[in-house]
Formats: structure tokens, C-alpha cells, sequence
């Protein structure tokens, strides 16, 4: 808006309810800053109209104490005077036909003093219900009448939302409306449209080349709109009961938001075809069926809302709900669109993330199994900006992605008070006549088609009202599970599960079960890993109990943590699974736990009547993540029950039982203990060779022997890419083996049962001994290390 310009035409604004809530809020503080801004018609009044016996010098007090609230200004600054002799004051009843009568007297009133006929605006600040009736009334006074024609001496009427509170009285309310006024007559205000971060989308997407042309379900995979305030319902409790958060803010601000990002480029940036290109897309929304109503949505209430003033004692108003939606239009099918908000939910956050897939060829690291996705964020809150996310090399000798971040804010600190930038622009544009940040009748339909089968859904009771606890965001983490669960659900019953500790293991579990079609909950300490989780799909939580709670029962926890304490602590430390889960549920150490450990946590959660199982897991983090090989013990039962789960965890025929409690880790220990004696053949092997100086290509040779020779193993695969990359020499490879102690284990227990592991526990000893004497067969071991295992090669 080019605040320079103002109309020249003299225009007198009725508020129908001007000692409401509105005229408080929004209207007055609105028209104080086109005031100063010099951008009111030089003649130019406001008549409020209300029930209250108010005298002129009462009203003109109360004008002045809303200025005061919102500007801090003084009764006798010049401006303040000026501003104030705009008002005048009509009483009257809504009810009350020959108080329309009055109101009209007080326009010829003001048109006579001017010497003209004004363009008037009809502004309804009062709660929907009594819209109907003050419809009526003022027609029959011939308020809605313009005393000219469409440029000068028009008549508009502004109504606010909710329009309707369903399609049906949308309708109705439309037909009235439509019967006094001509649609160019109606502004429906839904101020979410006149945020600058808002009308940025448009200029974001139709001003620049870069994002649009892929700008569709090509590329994009998924769309979330989030709206979390901090504050509650506060005074408005008796609206707000009648209404609840999803006709409060899903049915327009949301909504608008999803039309905004989804709508097809309009004609010209002309009013009608802006909303017309919103409405096309908002009539494409597919409406819900009582099925996916009971599946695609979630809605709670917060604790201590009923007891608000205006709430009812057994309110059923939803403050928080999770929607998914889709649209049919061909360029967004199979885009996943998730419309969220709530009340009380901690700090605010206000924005719509764009999610675009993983590339199709991917300059990727395969072994990481991240699938690297961008996103586009448009934030509102807790500031304007537009955030790119995306990858970009990892400095340094290999070739790994990091995740970046392009940013600008628009503007910085804090911008304005709720409402006053958004009005100020909607009455500007009303009395400027330009429609295009205000709803047209189709649009609100559209929205209304697609809200109101939740709402019935709602009220029938297919969705259960939950309680959460104010201020904090923990009711969006649960619904995100919940509602995971309950599609997974849809496609095949139980497969839910929670992984502890999304390290380099526990995540591409994660990911891998998440593509095999389970609705996987992570929980994990650190919140740049649950951040990153989030991005992805997987619901990560930062507290245990969070997670457990999230958890349909039975439920299947799977432990992937560190051997040793760290199991203890999230079996049965302070913040332990076993504190929350509950009779029947199941707990998997996926972990390297040493058997004999295993075997007495089974029996202490046995007595808990939890069911345990121990997996060994082999294969590395690339094996986690693309099927790695399990060796499973604990009960044959449990075993056959959760087979659905270690099928789809492992490659082909790469898992199975291997007897009671502890067989699985005591398998993997042995396994280990292999693993060591036959890396150390390797590394002596090679040793040798590079000594003799013979053959002096190792690169050469491993790729001979990983080509069908007896000795072609994943090990030798494993050496023969580690040459690739740190070249023969090995340079920049720690010649001393890091080792867990997992080794010792193994001759431990081959000592007790009389058995000799020469091999195994010369292997160990080596790696102990490599600190004090690095050596390349040090640098060989550790480098397979690190090729297998991710670990560090310094
Ligand atoms: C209003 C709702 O339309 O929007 C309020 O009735 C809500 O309940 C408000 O608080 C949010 O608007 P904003 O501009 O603060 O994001």
C-alpha cells in the first residue's frame, strides 16, 4: 500500500458493536495508525452503535482509552483531539428497527454538514449470531442503499469471521447477504491475508524463478502448517467455546495459508483473479470420510481451559488439533498436507514448511541412509523470515553433506501489536476497494466442505478429546505420533515402534523400518539428531517418557545404546523405559550388551512382567540401514511374534533365533571376537606384502582378492575401498586400534568354558599393545574400522 495515497472521497465508518472486543483491538488502533499515517479521507468520521447508554463525551473516553492501552498518547496532544472529534455515538438496540432509523439520521446528519453524499461502511463487530438480524434492520432503515453510485457515495459492508459455522449457514448468511448487497459490496476479512509474510508468499513464488517451476508434487513431498500461540483463550472464552481452535483458525487462517502456497499462478495480480486462483485450489481440498476423520486427525484440549470464564464445566472445544489433508489437483496428489494449531503450546511458532524429496540421483554418501531433503520455511513467528534449508559438502578430505541454511528475516525485533498492521492495510484496501486480501464467498465454502466432516466426526465422538499441559509443545509431538500410528495402522495393525538412542545405528533403524512401512518414534538426548529425525518424517522425542506415552500397547521399545551403563540407565535409571512401559510390553537391547548382562536384566524385567530379547546386530551403520544381519535371542514365542519386525530389519534370510535369553548377544559376541581374529589375518597378510615390496600395488591386490578368491569376504571389500580412499599408505590412519573391550569378552568366556581362542585373543592383545606400538597392520585394522563401523580413523 503507498501510504502517500488516500482516498478524496468522504467516508463515514458505523461499527455495529463499538464498545466490543473488535472495536478495541482491532479497529480503533487500526484507524490511529492511518490517522498518522495521513492516510484517512480528509473528511472522515467513525458512529459507533451499540446497546450501551453512552452520552458523546463517555464514548470519545473510552476511544481515548483504547489509544492510551496501545499508544501510550495524551488526551490533550493536537493529534489525539483531531482524531478523537472523528467520533460519534448512536445508541441503540440491535433488535430496535427505529434505532436503524437514528443511525441513518446521524449519516444525513454528517453528509448535510459535508454538503455531500459520503461512501459509508458498514462494519459488523458482533458476534455472528446476531449478524441476521442486523442484516435485516438495516435494509429496512435503507442503510445498505448507497447514496451514489459504485466510485463515490458506495456502500460496503465488512463482516469478519467466522462466516457461518458450517457450509450450510455460510450459505444461508451468503444468501442475505446477497439479497442487500452485490458481492463487490461484501468484504469478509480474514486477517491472516494481510500479513506481510503472507502476501510475501505470492511474491516469493510468482517474483523469482528459482523455486516455482519445481514447485509442485515433482518435488515437493510434503506441506506443514503450523500455528502454535503462546497465549490461551483468555477473555474470550464464551466465543471461543462456541467455536473451538479448528473453526477459530483452521477453517480461514490455515487454510488461506495452504491456498497461498498451493495456488496455480493467477492471470494478472488483478483482486478477482488472485481469488479466483485461491479458491480453485481450496475446492480441490479432498473431503474427509468418517474413516479418515478417525485416522487423519487428532484434538485436545489444555488443562485448566474449563475453568476460563464463559467456558462450560464439560466443554468438548478443541484448542489444539493436527489435520492431514491432501488436494486432488494433479500437480498436488500425493502430497502430504499437515495443517496444525493450537493454544498454550509453549513459544510461539507460525510457519509453513515446505518439504522437497530426496534427490532422484543423489551426489549422496549411500553408507549415511539420510535421505537429504531440502525445505523451504515461510515463519511468521517468532520471526518473519524464509529459511532454505539444504546440503552442502563437509569441509574436509572425504566427501560428506552437512545440512546449511540460507536465511533472511524481513524486518527485525518486534514488528507490531497483535491485529494493528493487518487492519490498518484491510480498511485502507476497503476504503481503497480492492478486494483481493478479503475471502470471497467460494473460497469459504471450499473451506467449510472440507472442516465440516472433522467437526461431525468430532461431535459423534470417533475422535477422543485429549488433555494436554499448558505451555509446552509436548500435545504436537504426541498427536504426530498418534496419528503415524494410526495410518501405519491402517495398513497393517502393531507396527509401531520407539528406538532409544538415535546414534549412527539407532537412526537408519529408524529409517530403514520407516520405509518398510512401521510408524517409528525416536527418542534421543540430543535435539539437533530429533530435529534432524523430524525433517525426515520420523517423530523423535527428547524425553523417554514422552516417547513411551506416544507408544500404542503393547508396545516394542528397541534399546540402542552403548554396552554397559548407558543400557542399565535406560532400562532402569531415573529416566528409564522401565518406569513407563507397562505389563506385556516389549524391550529389544539391539545393543552390543555383554551376554551374561543380558542375561540378568531379562530376569529383573521378567519380574515386571516385561518381555525382553536381546539382538545382536552386525553389518554397521550400512548394514542398519539397508538390512543388516540379526542374531535373536530370547523367548521362541516373542520371537515368532515380532518375526513381521526382524524380517523387515534384516537383508535376505539374515536373521534368526538362536536360543534363550543372551543367546543373541552371546552370538554376536562370538561374532566379534571372529571379526578381530580375522581382521588381524588380514592386516598381518598385508603387512607382509607391503614389506616384501613384490607386488607393491595393495590397491591391486585386495581387488584380487575380493573377486573370488577363498579368502573374498565383506572385509576384504571393506580394505580394498579404504585403499581407494586413504591410498595404499594409509596416511592420515591412527596406527593404533581403538577397541571397545568387546574382544576380551569372548576369551573370557572361552577361558570359563575350557576352550582356547588363540587367534582371538592374540588379535586382542594386539590392539591393546598397538598404543604403545602403532604400526600398519594398526592402520589396516583401523581403517576397517572405519569402513564397516563409521569409527573414528584418528
Ligand atoms: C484470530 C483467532 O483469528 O487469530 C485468535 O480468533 C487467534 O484465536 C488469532 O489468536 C491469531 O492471530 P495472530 O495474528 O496473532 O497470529
Amino acid at each position: 500500500m503507498n501510504q502517500q495515497q488516500k482516498s478524496p472521497i468522504p467516508t463515514v465508518i458505523a461499527v455495529l458493536g463499538a464498545t466490543g472486543d473488535l472495536m478495541g483491538k482491532k479497529i480503533v488502533p487500526a484507524l490511529f495508525t492511518l490517522y498518522q499515517e495521513g492516510a484517512l479521507p480528509e473528511h472522515f468520521r467513525v458512529v459507533g452503535f451499540a446497546r450501551r447508554p453512552l452520552s458523546q463525551e463517555e464514548f470519545s473516553a473510552r476511544i481515548l482509552e483504547i489509544l492510551h492501552k496501545h499508544y501510550q498518547v495524551r488526551a490533550t496532544d493536537k493529534t489525539v483531539k483531531e482524531f478523537l472529534s472523528f467520533f460519534s455515538y448512536v445508541q441503540g438496540n440491535f433488535q430496535n428497527q427505529a434505532d436503524y432509523h437514528t443511525l441513518s439520521k446521524e449519516f444525513q446528519r454528517i453528509d448535510s454538514s459535508w454538503g455531500l453524499c459520503s461512501n459509508k461502511l458498514l462494519y459488523l463487530a458482533v458476534p455472528p449470531l446476531l449478524y441476521s438480524e442486523i442484516l435485516h434492520n438495516l435494509a429496512e432503515a435503507g442503510l445498505n442503499k448507497p447514496c451514489g453510485g459504485p466510485q463515490e457515495g458506495w456502500t460496503r459492508v465488512i463482516v469478519e469471521k467466522p462466516f457461518g459455522s458450517d457450509e450450510k449457514s455460510a450459505r444461508a448468511l451468503d444468501v442475505l447477504l446477497g439479497k442487500l448487497f452485490k458481492e463487490e459490496q461484501i468484504y469478509r476479512i480474514d486477517h491472516y491475508l494481510a500479513k506481510e509474510m503472507l502476501q510475501n508468499i505470492l511474491a516469493f513464488r510468482f517474483a523469482n524463478n528459482l523455486f516455482e517451476a519445481n514447485w509442485d508434487n515433482r518435488l515437493i513431498e510434503r506441506i506443514a502448517i503450523r500455528l502454535y500461540e503462546s497465549i490461551g483463550v483468555e477473555e474470550r472464552g464464551s466465543f471461543y467455546d462456541g467455536v473451538g481452535a479448528l473453526r477459530d483458525v483452521g477453517q480461514n487462517h490455515l487454510l488461506q495459508m495452504l491456498a497461498l502456497v498451493t495456488m496455480d499462478p493467477p492471470a494478472s495480480f488483478a483482486a478477482k483473479d488472485i481469488r479466483a486462483r485461491r479458491a480453485e485450489i481450496l475446492q480441490t481440498l479432498h473431503i474427509p470420510s468418517a474413516e479418515e476423520v478417525r485416522r487423519e486427525t487428532f484434538r485436545a484440549q489444555y488443562e485448566g481451559y474449563r475453568s476460563i470464564t464463559g467456558v462450560t464445566a464439560d466443554s468438548m472445544a478443541e484448542t489444539y488439533f493436527r489435520v492431514n489433508a491432501s488436494l486432488t489437483a494433479p500437480q498436488w496428489q500425493d502430497v502430504a498436507i499437515t495443517m496444525e494449531s493450537g493454544k498454550r503450546m509453549g513459544k510461539a511458532l507460525k510457519e509453513i514448511e515446505i518439504l522437497f524429496r530426496h534427490p532422484e540421483h543423489c551426489l549422496c554418501p549411500p553408507e549415511s541412509g539420510i535421505h537429504y531433503r531440502d525445505s523451504v520455511i515461510i515463519r511468521l513467528e517468532p520471526v518473519e523470515s524464509i529459511v532454505i534449508n539444504f546440503w552442502s559438502k563437509k569441509p574436509g578430505n572425504k566427501m560428506d553433506l552437512e545440512q546449511r541454511t540460507l536465511a533472511f528475516n524481513l524486518r527485525n525485533g518486534k514488528f507490531h501489536t497483535q491485529y494493528t498492521e493487518e487492519y490498518k492495510k484491510l480498511l485502507w484496501d476497503c476504503i481503497m476497494d480492492d478486494q483481493t486480501l478479503f475471502v470471497s464467498s467460494d473460497e469459504i465454502r471450499a473451506m467449510w466442505r472440507f472442516v465440516d466432516p472433522i467437526i461431525a466426526g468430532w461431535q459423534n465422538g470417533a475422535v477422543p478429546l485429549e488433555r494436554y499441559a499448558p505451555d509446552a509443545k509436548r500435545v504436537a509431538r504426541i498427536a504426530a505420533a498418534v496419528m503415524e500410528y494410526a495410518q501405519a495402522d491402517a495398513h497393517k495393525t502393531g507396527r509401531t515402534i520407539g528406538i532409544v538412542g538415535a546414534g549412527k545405528m539407532g537412526a537408519n533403524i529408524a529409517r530403514r523400518l520407516t520405509e518398510k512401512g512401521w510408524a517409528v518414534q525416536v527418542f534421543d538426548r540430543d535435539a539437533q539428531t530429533i530435529d534432524a529425525l523430524r525433517r525426515e518424517g520420523i517423530a523423535g522425542f527428547s524425553t523417554v517418557s514422552d516417547l513411551i506415552a506416544a507408544l500404542p500397547q503393547p508396545r516394542i521399545v528397541w534399546l540402542m545404546v552403548p554396552a554397559g551403563k548407558p543400557v542399565d540407565d535406560a532400562l532402569f535409571g531415573a529416566e528409564g523405559v522401565s518406569r513407563y512401559i507397562a505389563k506385556g510390553d516389549r524391550v529389544i537391547d539391539g545393543g552390543n550388551s555383554f551376554f551374561e548382562d543380558t542375561q540378568k536384566r531379562a530376569k529383573k524385567l521378567e519380574k515386571l512382567g516385561i518381555r525382553f530379547m536381546d539382538v545382536g546386530v552386525s553389518g554397521g551403520p550400512g548394514g542398519a540401514r539397508n538390512g543388516a544381519s540379526l542374531m535373536i535371542g530370547g523367548s521362541e514365542q516373542d520371537f515368532k511374534q515380532l518375526e513381521p519386525l526382524f524380517r523387515d530389519l534384516a537383508m535376505e534370510n539374515g536373521y534368526g533365533y538362536m536360543g534363550k535369553a543372551g543367546a543373541g548377544h552371546f552370538i554376536k559376541m562370538v561374532h566379534n571376537g571372529i571379526e578381530y581374529g580375522m581382521m588381524q589375518a588380514i592386516a598381518e597378510g598385508f603387512a607382509v606384502i607391503k614389506k616384501s615390496k613384490l607386488a607393491p600395488n595393495l590397491s591391486a591386490v585386495a581387488e584380487v582378492y575380493s573377486h573370488g578368491s577363498v579368502i573374498t569376504s565383506r572385509l576384504m571389500d571393506w580394505l580394498k575401498d579404504g585403499f581407494v580412499y586413504y591410498g595404499d599408505e594409509l596416511k592420515g590412519v591412527s596406527g593404533s586400534v581403538a577397541h571397545t573391550g568387546e574382544g576380551e569378552w569372548t576369551i573370557k568366556t572361552a577361558k570359563k568354558l575350557g576352550v582356547p581362542v588363540k587367534v582371538i585373543a592374540d588379535s586382542f592383545k594386539f590392539r591393546v599393545d598397538s598404543h604403545k606400538h602403532p604400526s600398519y597392520m594398526g592402520k589396516i585394522l583401523s581403517m576397517l574400522r572405519n569402513q564397516f563401523g563409521g569409527h573414528a580413523i584418528k
